[in-house]
């Protein structure tokens, strides 16, 4: 492995840039020229390469964001897309790719990796939903981001002793949501991974109210509901002063987190021996606080399994 590349793709998480750093630096570390690929799989077909030495990932590690820039790229789930990706590979003598991303991502490289190129993926999403990885990059930084939202919004909520239901990101996966509502004190979350039992919500509702409650926050993940459509809910059946607020995209930006720093520098620099030591095809996961390899495919073809006892602690909590 002489020369390798590196792109982010699907949606931006912060700590994508400390990844992309630790990738350029130990590349270097280890005598091997880096080149960055800008937006996505898009760049990938479009011939978009720019170098990357030791002093252009300086001064990103604490920014949000991904200096090489995302995107979304139709064009390369085709094989005339794939195939035009590869041929650019190998026209500016590309010996390896890390791709940061989600699964949407992960696919793309198990594709190229399938055509013959070595590839590796690094989990890169705030939602937190991919398997086989205890943590994905910026989830940490989300859920701070979550409950700083959530303790603002909690002051005003006491004010006016207004309900409020706090609508978070997470199409597929309830972690944002579960996190945040865990620790921002949430008397109810709604994640995608359990059915919303509307009429025990209204029933601690209004038990709280019997018992002197006068504000209370509800979390609700994007993939279960909107926001708009629970408070109404609540509003008509409580008939609670009710307020909603969604957080959106928000939870994607902002400097990330120590640990998501951390995570970012250790999972580069591990797909950059990973090249170098001959294995392609497999995503750089965290389990147990060991950086691990595993296998692409098996990591697309399980289910991201969310913390169910933080589920039941929860509910247990908010009572
Ligand atoms: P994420 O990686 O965050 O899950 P997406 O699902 O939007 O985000 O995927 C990002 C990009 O990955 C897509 O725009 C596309 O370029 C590429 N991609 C997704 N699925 C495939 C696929 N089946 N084959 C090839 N490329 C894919
Ligand atoms: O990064 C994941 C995610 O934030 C989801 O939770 C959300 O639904 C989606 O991306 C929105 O992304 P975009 O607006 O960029 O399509």
């Amino acid at each position: 492995m002489k020369k390798i590349a590196v792109l982010t793709s699907g949606g931006d998480a912060p700590g994508m840039n400390a990844a992309i750093r630790a990738v350029v630096r130990r590349g270097i570390f280890k005598q091997m020229e880096v080149v960055g690929i800008k937006h996505g799989y898009q760049g990938l077909i479009d011939g978009d390469y720019i170098p990357l030495g030791l002093g252009s990932v300086g001064d990103i590690i604490h920014r949000g964001g991904t200096i090489l820039q995302t995107a979304r790229c139709e064009g390369f789930k085709t094989e005339d897309g794939q195939k035009q990706g590869l041929r650019n590979l190998r026209e500016h003598e590309i010996d390896g790719l890390v791709v940061i991303g989600g699964d949407g991502s992960f696919n793309g490289a198990l594709k190229l990796t399938k055509l013959g190129f070595p590839a590796i993926g690094i989990p890169g999403t705030i939602d937190n939903d991919i398997a086989c990885t205890d943590y994905t990059i910026g989830f940490d930084t989300a859920v701070n981001t979550a409950i700083y939202a959530i303790d603002k919004i909690r002051d005003t909520a006491a004010s006016h002793e207004r309900t409020y239901v706090i609508e978070v990101m997470g199409r597929h996966a309830g972690d944002i949501a579960l996190w945040s509502g865990v620790a921002g004190g949430a008397e109810s979350v709604l994640i995608p991974e359990t059915e919303a039992d509307m009429d025990d919500i209204v029933f601690r509702l209004s038990q709280g109210q019997k018992r002197g409650k006068k504000h209370s926050i509800i979390i609700v993940a994007e993939g279960v509901s909107s926001g708009s459509k629970i408070g109404e809910i609540i509003r008509e059946r409580t008939g609670f002063e009710t307020r909603v607020t969604v957080l959106g995209h928000l939870q994607r930006g902002g400097p990330p987190s120590a640990f998501d720093r951390i995570l970012g520098s250790q999972m580069g620099a591990k797909a950059v021996d990973l090249l170098i030591e001959g294995q392609f095809g497999v995503m750089v996961g965290v389990q147990n606080k060991q950086m691990v390899a595993v296998p692409l495919e098996e990591a697309l073809s399980q289910k991201h399994c969310l913390q169910l006892s933080l589920y039941e602690l929860a509910h247990s909590l908010s009572i």
